[in-house]
């Protein structure tokens, strides 16, 4: 079985991935807190931007789930928030890449997954600081997309407003659950699974010719008005 290492699978869409991949992969995972799941899992309670990778031998895919929402108008946000959520979306990022490519690049098939947001492709109020780092993201996928081709290839998924702890803020009742829906054109709330099916497609082989992408999982939001 193939090696999957993923930032973040305690909580969220990286749970949902992790509850998928248990049976068909060899899953670590690293969190600050310990996945709430059975099965094998290898867990590393650490802190993605502060404490030391773990060394892990043959790894096929990555995963990084953390990421950021901080929802404010420009006038609220201050120099230091616009630092956190480059921090927690691309140096986290960049510090997992930076350990692990070398030995990426020495399996067949290896490939890299990361989490943008539909805020990057559209425009949208209070989402200046993590657009901003989200773009950068989108950036960082396409020139190591171009740097790691033909070994390893990296893709990202842009959802919209997905039912995870972190947009818990913003669905934590039946009538923002209700608005946040009518604003898609298809009508609904993304569920974490629907968006660990994609991060099962893009790691499979069945994506082999897809790199430097960002896919979006986003109800009609980005490109239907
Ligand atoms: N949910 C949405 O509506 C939405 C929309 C657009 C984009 N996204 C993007 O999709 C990705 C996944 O989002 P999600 O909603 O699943 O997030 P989530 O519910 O907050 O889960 C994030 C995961 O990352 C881990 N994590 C966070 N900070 C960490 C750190 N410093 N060190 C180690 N692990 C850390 C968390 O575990 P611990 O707390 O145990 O460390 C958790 O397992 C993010 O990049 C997010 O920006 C989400």
């Amino acid at each position: 079985m193939s090696k999957l290492l993923i930032i973040g699978g305690s909580k969220g869409i990286g749970a949902a991935i992790l509850a998928e991949q248990i049976n068909k992969r060899v899953c670590i995972n690293v969190s600050r807190s310990e996945p709430d799941i059975a099965g094998d899992v290898e867990h590393h309670s650490l802190d993605v931007l502060t404490d030391d990778l773990p060394d892990i031998e043959d790894l096929k895919t990555i995963i990084y789930c953390p990421g950021s929402i901080n929802l404010k108008p420009i006038s609220s946000l201050k120099e230091d928030d616009f630092r956190a959520d480059f921090d927690i979306n691309v140096i986290g990022a960049v510090r997992v890449i930076k350990k692990y490519h070398r030995q990426l690049k020495r399996t067949e098939g290896a490939s890299i997954i990361l989490f943008s947001t539909v805020a990057v492709a559209q425009g949208m109020a209070f989402h200046a600081s993590v657009a901003a780092a989200k773009g950068a993201l989108e950036g960082l996928v396409k020139s190591l997309a171009a740097e790691f081709a033909p070994k390893i290839r990296i893709n990202a998924i842009a959802p919209t407003i997905t039912d995870t702890p972190l947009a818990a803020g913003i669905l934590k009742n039946e009538e923002m659950r209700k608005k946040m829906s009518e604003r898609h054109p298809l009508k609904r709330i993304i569920h974490p699974g629907e968006v660990a099916g994609l991060a099962d497609f893009l790691m499979s082989d069945n994506a082999a010719s897809m790199t430097g992408q960002v896919l979006q999982v986003d109800a009609g939001i980005t490109t239907i008005r």
